[in-house]
Parts: structure tokens; C-alpha cells; sequence
């Protein structure tokens, strides 16, 4: 189907056969023996290399093949020359698809900054560094959609619109058919959503839990891959408003399961990544070690493909938020005053708490369980002190928070006093409460942030290059 792709035509060994090529030009290179035409197709890193005579293409032609131009080549595959790959091709005919005026065309054979190229989303999946992500983000994707169908996990599609607010947070986007110029209002003044296409007030989702829980109900496993929705106002560089998440539920599941779920899980499609995508991450680790080539020895971070490494093979420290907490206070940050926000019971931590216990503290992922109650979600299982709940979050080195999720409630007059406490009308969740009234059971979850995931293998920064289009705010221009 289609062309031939440069991977493929990069790992043949058939010398002497006619190939076809479509692809965009990386760089063109004119010497006194040759023309070298150096072509991506997006399928690897790896570019192919074309070579003519010179003075066999037409003047007319040769002038329109510049970077960025589009090009159909036709040609003998003929063993390389150069080192860095075993085959180029032999021009016969070029045919020129789209040409890119190198006065306009921003993308020049030159290194351009991240800061720039997020101003050109459009064209940046086009450079070296935004395709190997683009290819690491694939295969990370098929990676989790194998992982839990392997181990009798069913896909679930839970709703994007949606009445509910799963977190509580109160960070959701409306959704309406309502003229917001003139809404129609009830007596009493209040904008009147029976009005409106679903007759009630609706927004995007902001987890996919709650609709994931009916389905471990049923079927017992089940996770979500979706988009998701935040209209929090986090300019960080951990923070989407719409990044993409991956929920596991599972009935009969408690928290000791949930921690082995999720750290198999991410380790997984981490070797995975390492496996296939080795060339991309091996050009990623480059990338990094050239961004740091200028820091001092001691501060550089760990070469990218050992990081991943090290995660995929030792365990992940486990302790409860109280132990955390101890550390802390223990910690030498702490005692100089060095931590912007104060420590104490209670807290909610903050990323430099993260960062000190992940990097500074084990070096190693940590999974920290049993958060007071007041600073979790209402959906966690209480624990028997009544102080703390059943909660879990994953922490990654350079990221913080990877996972968050928990053991669910599933005592139905709990749940709905945890509900009443949180100021949630129970009538808006009698779908959720009557799971617990019916057939009720043990059940735990977790939601992966996959964009976060991307961050931590391909060793990105910022959050907004691991997504072809980030939303944030103030940003979507397309
Ligand atoms: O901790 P959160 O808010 O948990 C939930 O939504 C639960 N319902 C999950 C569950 O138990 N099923 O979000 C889960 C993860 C975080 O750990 C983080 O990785 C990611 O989602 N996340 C974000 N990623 C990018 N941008 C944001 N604004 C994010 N908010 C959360
Ligand atoms: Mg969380």
C-alpha cells in the first residue's frame, strides 16, 4: 500500500533495484563529482540519500529542490559510499510535489529552539527531534492498548461531555448550545440548562473514573485511553488543558494490587519503547547530552537510554504519605528553610517535596500511599483511622506526579457521606452511588498521564512538545 517507506528502503539489501521514493528534502548539497539529496519521509530518523550527476537534472528542476520541497524520486538503489548508511539511491527521474521557498520556508538545515518551534506547530512534526517524539508518543500508545488487552483488560469509550466532575475540582470547560449572549434564566435568575441540547448543565471530562468504575463493575477490568480536559490556569510545564489519560478500573483490586498493576504497567511500555523505538531515543539522548554539553560534569542528568533503563529494573520505592512526611521534616531543605512551602502533616505536597524525596532522597521512582483524606478525592476508600485514604501517586524523577489514583469506596453509606461532605449533590451521582447498592465490591484504579510518560522517555522538558497541538492557555490558535 502506497510507497515504499525509507525504513524499509534503508534495510534492504536488494542492490540494483528500481526504487520510488516520496519524501520531503532535508538538506541538498552540491559538489564538484555529485548532488546529494538527503531525504525524510517521516518513517525514521534516518534519512536516505539520493545522489544525481551533475548536469543531469535540468537546471529548471535542480533549483526548485530545496529543503522542505517535496520531491517522487524514481532510482536504482546502489550501495553507499558515504558512512552512516549502507544505500542510497541513484537518481533517474525527479519530480518536483510542492515546493518550499527557502525566503520563506521557516524550517532551515540549522538548529532551531524549542520556543520557536512551538510557534510553528504546523510544520514542526517536519524536524528530526519533533518526529522521534511523534514515533516514541506511537508507539507508547500501542504499547498500553497491547499491555491490557494482554492481560484481559477491556477498552472502554466513556463520555467526553458530561454532567459529572469526576475530581471534584471544579476545572471543567463548559459544554452548551445555549446563546451565552442572552441564556434563557429561571425565576430566580439562574441560567436555565433545560434549555439547552442535553437539558442539563454539561462539560468536558475531566477523568474518565467514574463512567470506568460501571465498567469494572460489569466486566471486571477495563481502562479508558482518552482525551481529558483541565481548565486549570497551570502555565507549567507539567500541564495541559486537554492531554490525553489511561485509566485502568478494577473489580476485586486493593491498593497493594493497584501499586503492582501500575508499576508493571509503566515499566512495560517503557521496555517496550526501548526495544522499538531504540534509534529515536538513542537521537533524543544526543539531543539532551547536547543541551547539557555546557554544565558542569556533576549536574548533568543521567544519559537518557540508562535513565530508562535503571526505571524498567529496579523496584519503585514504596511508603505511606506519613513517612514521607517524616523525611521531610528530617531533610536538610527543611531544617534550613530552603523548601518555599513549609512541611507538615496535613499538607498537600508540593513539587519541590516531590523532587527532594524522588531525586534527592531515593533517586528512584516512588509510589507514595495513604494521603490524609481531606487533600484526596471523595471516591477514596477510607482507611480504618478515618484520617487517611486509600490513595496512591506515582512519582517520577523529573516529572513528579506520573499516576495518581486509589482504592474506591465501595461502602454505599460511606460514599454518600463523602459525597455530602465535599458538597456534591448526591442526586447528580445517583448513578455512580447505586453501583455501591447493587453488587458492590472491592475495586481500585489509577489514571496515567500519558503526555507526562511521553516527557519521562523521550527526556523533554516541557510538556507542550510531547503533543502534536498543545492547548494551554491562551493558545489555540488552530
Ligand atoms: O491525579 P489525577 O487528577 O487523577 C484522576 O483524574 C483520577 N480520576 C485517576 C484515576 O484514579 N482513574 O490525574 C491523573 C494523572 C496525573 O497523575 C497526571 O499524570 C495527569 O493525570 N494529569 C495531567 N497531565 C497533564 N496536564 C494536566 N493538566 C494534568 N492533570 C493531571
Ligand atoms: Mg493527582
Amino acid at each position: 500500500m502506497g510507497p515504499v517507506q525509507i525504513k524499509q528502503i534503508l534495510q534492504s539489501t536488494e542492490i540494483g533495484q528500481t526504487v520510488e521514493v516520496k519524501a520531503w528534502v532535508r538538506t541538498k548539497r552540491e559538489s564538484k563529482n555529485a548532488i546529494f539529496i538527503a531525504l525524510n519521509d517521516g518513517s525514521t530518523i534516518h534519512n536516505l540519500q539520493a545522489v544525481a550527476e551533475p548536469g543531469q537534472l535540468p537546471d529548471d528542476t535542480l533549483r526548485l529542490i530545496t529543503t522542505g520541497s517535496c520531491l517522487r524520486i524514481e532510482g536504482t538503489l546502489v550501495a553507499s559510499q558515504g558512512s552512516g548508511q549502507a544505500v542510497e539511491v541513484k537518481i533517474e527521474h525527479v519530480q518536483v510535489y510542492g515546493t518550499a521557498d527557502p525566503d520563506e520556508y521557516p524550517l532551515q538545515p540549522k538548529k532551531h529552539s524549542l520556543e520557536f518551534l512551538r510557534e510553528i506547530a504546523h510544520l514542526r512534526p517536519r524536524t528530526n527531534t519533533f518526529s522521534a517524539i511523534l514515533r516514541v508518543r506511537h508507539a507508547l500508545a500501542f504499547a498500553v492498548h497491547k499491555y491490557y488487552n494482554d492481560n484481559g483488560f477491556f477498552y472502554l469509550h466513556t463520555p467526553i461531555i458530561t454532567a459529572s466532575d469526576a475530581e471534584g475540582a471544579g476545572e471543567m470547560f463548559r459544554v452548551t448550545t445555549l446563546d451565552m449572549n442572552k441564556p434563557p434564566r429561571t425565576e430566580d435568575g439562574a441560567i436555565d440548562y433545560k434549555e439547552d441540547f442535553f437539558g442539563r448543565e454539561t462539560n468536558l471530562t475531566v477523568s474518565g473514573q467514574l463512567e470506568g468504575e460501571l465498567g469494572a463493575m460489569a466486566l471486571s477490568k477495563i481502562y479508558t485511553f482518552g482525551p481529558t480536559f483541565r481548565a486549570e490556569n497551570s502555565n507549567t510545564t507539567r500541564h495541559l488543558a486537554e492531554f490525553w489519560m489511561i485509566e485502568p478500573e478494577m473489580a476485586f483490586f486493593e491498593l497493594k494490587d493497584n501499586m503492582d498493576l501500575a508499576e508493571d504497567f509503566v515499566k512495560s511500555v517503557i521496555s517496550t519503547a526501548l526495544e522499538q523505538c531504540a534509534d529515536d531515543l538513542a537521537f533524543l539522548q544526543n539531543r539532551l547530552a547536547e543541551e547539557e554539553k555546557n554544565k558542569p560534569q556533576n549536574e548533568r542528568s543521567m544519559p537518557l537510554l540508562e535513565k530508562l533503563k535503571f526505571v524498567v529494573e529496579n523496584p519503585f520505592e514504596r511508603l505511606t504519605y506519613t513517612e514521607a512526611i517524616d523525611i521531610l521534616v528530617k531533610s536538610k531543605p527543611h531544617k534550613e528553610k530552603k523548601f518555599q512551602y513549609h512541611v507538615e502533616w496535613g499538607i498537600d505536597l508540593q513539587s519541590e517535596h516531590e523532587r527532594y524525596l524522588v531525586e534527592k532522597h531515593f533517586k528512584k521512582p516512588v509510589i507514595l500511599t495513604n494521603y490524609p483524606r481531606a487533600i484526596k478525592a471523595f471516591y477514596m476508600k477510607l482507611d480504618e483511622d478515618g484520617k487517611t485514604v486509600r490513595a496512591m501517586d506515582v512519582l517520577f524523577p523529573g516529572i513528579g506526579e506520573i499516576i495518581g489514583g486509589s482504592q474506591r469506596e465501595e461502602n454505599y453509606d460511606i460514599l454518600l457521606e463523602r459525597v455530602q461532605e465535599v458538597g456534591i449533590e448526591p442526586e447528580s451521582l445517583w448513578w455512580y452511588l447505586e453501583t455501591r447498592k447493587f453488587g458492590t465490591a472491592p475495586h481500585a484504579g489509577f489514571g496515567l498521564g500519558f503526555e507526562r510518560l511521553v516527557q519521562f522517555v523521550t527526556g523533554m522538558g516541557n510538556i507542550r512538545d510531547v503533543i502534536p497541538f498543545p492547548r494551554f492557555p491562551k493558545s489555540a490558535e488552530f
